[in-house]
């Protein structure tokens, strides 16, 4: 499978309007010029646009590498409207929630209580648009944000990023701590070692990294 990069960002386009532009930009080159191409159309759960290419050539085609990020994982031919979803991720025993709130959200969260580390089940019929309860001492977590809206967890539920690709097909591609955004959460599993990515996504200080010279080895 290859992938023909787009031409990154300037430095001083990383306005949310320019990503939103970049991820425009390359979604119609994908369409254009790679038929054969595993097509996202990504928004990431938490608000990140991201680019299929990024998406595509930074994380799932990577599928079996052994450097410390989350493997891509589909969880789902499709999730409707209302719908919830239990599966596991990033590893076999992580449990994990995917919902998609009824004007079409996707939102993605670890499923362990960060109060005792209860499962968190989802109920669509609670509020406006569902919320995400823990019924071991009445935690509530907000269904949009995973933020604790009741009873006693300390903290929000930490994220697990999903993306939809064009054939409605879920993929979890990663995570992001409680109070993390999606982006940090993004940007850090990216680390150093993938500049170029870290770059388009305009993670903090992607361009220092990706300019700076290779340092020589010692002997
Ligand atoms: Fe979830 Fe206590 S374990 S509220």
């Amino acid at each position: 499978m290859s992938v023909t990069d787009p031409q990154p960002p300037a430095p001083d386009s990383r306005s949310d309007a320019a990503q939103e532009a970049l991820h425009d930009r390359i979604a119609a080159d994908s369409l254009t010029t790679r038929r054969d191409y595993l097509r996202i159309v990504a928004t990431v759960s938490g608000g990140l646009a991201v680019g299929g290419v990024a998406v595509a050539s930074g994380i799932l085609h990577r599928h079996g590498d052994s450097d410390g990020r989350p493997e891509a994982k589909r969880i789902a031919d499709q999730i409707l409207p209302g719908e919830s979803l239990a599966f596991r991720y990033p590893g076999s025993e992580d449990r994990a929630v995917a919902v998609r709130l009824e004007d079409g959200t996707l939102a993605g969260y670890s499923a362990v209580c960060t109060h005792l580390a209860c499962a968190v089940l989802w109920r669509k019929e609670r509020g406006s648009e569902g919320e995400l309860y823990c019924p071991c001492h009445e935690g509530v977590f907000d269904a949009r944000t995973g933020e604790v809206t009741a009873g006693p967890p300390p903290r929000g539920l930490p994220k697990v990023l999903l993306v939809e690709e064009s054939d409605g097909s879920v993929w979890a591609i990663g995570t992001a701590r409680s109070g993390e955004s999606a982006r940090e959460g993004l940007c850090r599993q990216l680390g150093d070692d993938r500049p170029d990515l870290a770059d388009r996504l305009g993670c903090p200080g992607a361009s220092a990294r990706g300019a700076a010279p290779e340092r020589s080895e010692r002997t």
